[in-house]
């Protein structure tokens, strides 16, 4: 077999993690402190894979180049190629055919993780030689995902997002092609949500007689395309987080798996992890709890907060109640009114939510 290019699929417009996505690409958001986007291209390095194509959408596109550069710092050669518009996985898939060419590939939705990463699939992919290898893994709610029919361990029928779906096994957002792939996006037609799905191309696969070869994930996998799915993320990486405290404690308690970053400053505080507090942060006479990422530049004074993100650049201050269960973005203040009037003042972005108690 040719050598594998992976391809990253980041042209989606994240509507579900507005209003984060209104200004930063949804696989820019960090999960544990790191953009989403960069897990996958570290599975793939990890896969051995040396060259891989990353889908953008015009609006997002500098600003990924911006972040994930030239691919050096993960191990691999990024090629950046522009959809000009939505319209599905497998248009996704037939803008990079020029990029891809006869080489087999890896496709990786960007807003995927998956904890045992995907090099023992891309081993058997490679040795087994299928037309197509997909992932599938069971899920309590399969209506939100494509769902594979299985008969005799063969894949019988795959279907994107049914209503009433027939089993519980979801297509996670890995997938493994030959240049088949491009004749079966070529031959389906859209999808009720306008899209041309990769769910369909499959299923054109199999139809047409092509090996796709089923695998079941069993280390967990997360689909970040929500705000609790992010928040899920953060939780399950944090946990296998390993204790190191660069930054400076004063008057402090820290307990169970915590990050502290060179030059944050945790003051009169007690942290509970797993937890980690991004470099040059500032944590005063407060408590961050466990399974939350607090990015770089953030002060946290006299509030509490747990099981939450904190993008960089963000201040909470002066909270009697604690803040749970948050993605918070950049830049943003959360603060108390010193005089009158006593109200609540909001500054919001489009499709913000706030919480009171
Ligand atoms: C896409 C696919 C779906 C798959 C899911 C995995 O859905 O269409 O089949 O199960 O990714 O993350 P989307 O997130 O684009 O709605």
């Amino acid at each position: 077999m040719k050598p594998l290019k992976g391809l990253i699929l980041s042209g989606g417009r994240g509507t579900r993690l507005r209003p984060l996505t209104h200004t930063s690409a949804k696989q820019l958001v960090p999960v544990a402190n790191k953009p989403v986007l960069f897990y996958g291209l570290e599975a793939l390095a990890a896969a051995g894979i040396e060259e891989v194509g990353i889908i953008v959408a015009p609006e997002t596109a500098a600003e990924i180049r911006e972040v994930a550069g030239d691919g050096s710092a993960q191990g691999v050669s990024i090629t950046y190629i522009e959809q000009d518009a939505p319209l599905g996985l497998a248009h996704a898939v037939l803008t990079a055919e020029p990029y891809l060419g006869d080489s087999p590939f890896v496709m990786y939705l960007g807003d995927n993780l998956l904890r045992e990463g995907i090099t023992e699939l891309v081993e058997a992919f490679r040795a087994e030689a299928p037309d197509a290898l997909i992932l599938l893994t069971k899920v309590p709610d399969p209506e939100n995902y494509g769902v594979a029919e299985l008969e005799d361990g063969r894949v019988a029928r795959l279907v994107e997002k049914p209503p009433e779906p027939r089993t519980d096994l979801a297509l996670v957002g890995v997938y493994m092609f030959t240049q088949s792939v491009f004749d079966a996006a070529r031959a389906i037609r859209p999808s009720p949500r306008g899209e041309l799905e990769i769910t369909d191309a499959i299923q054109h696969l199999v139809d047409t007689g092509a090996r796709v070869d089923p695998h079941l994930v069993s280390g967990w996998w997360k689909d970040t395309g929500q705000v609790q799915d992010m928040l899920d993320a953060n939780a399950l990486i944090l946990d296998d987080l390993h204790t190191r405290v660069d930054g400076e404690l004063v008057e402090s308690r820290v307990e169970g798996r915590v990050v502290i970053e060179r030059g944050a400053r945790v003051e009169r505080s007690y942290v509970r992890g797993p937890a980690v507090i991004g470099a040059g942060s500032t944590i005063e006479d407060a408590y961050v709890g466990p399974f939350t990422a607090i990015g770089e530049d953030v002060v946290i004074a006299r509030a509490e907060i747990e099981n939450s993100i904190v993008l960089p650049g963000s201040s909470i201050a002066d909270l009697e109640g604690r803040i749970e269960a948050s993605l918070i973005g950049r830049g943003v203040r959360v603060g108390r009114a010193t005089g009158p009037p006593r109200a609540y003042r909001f500054v919001m972005g489009d499709s913000s939510e706030v919480t009171i108690l």
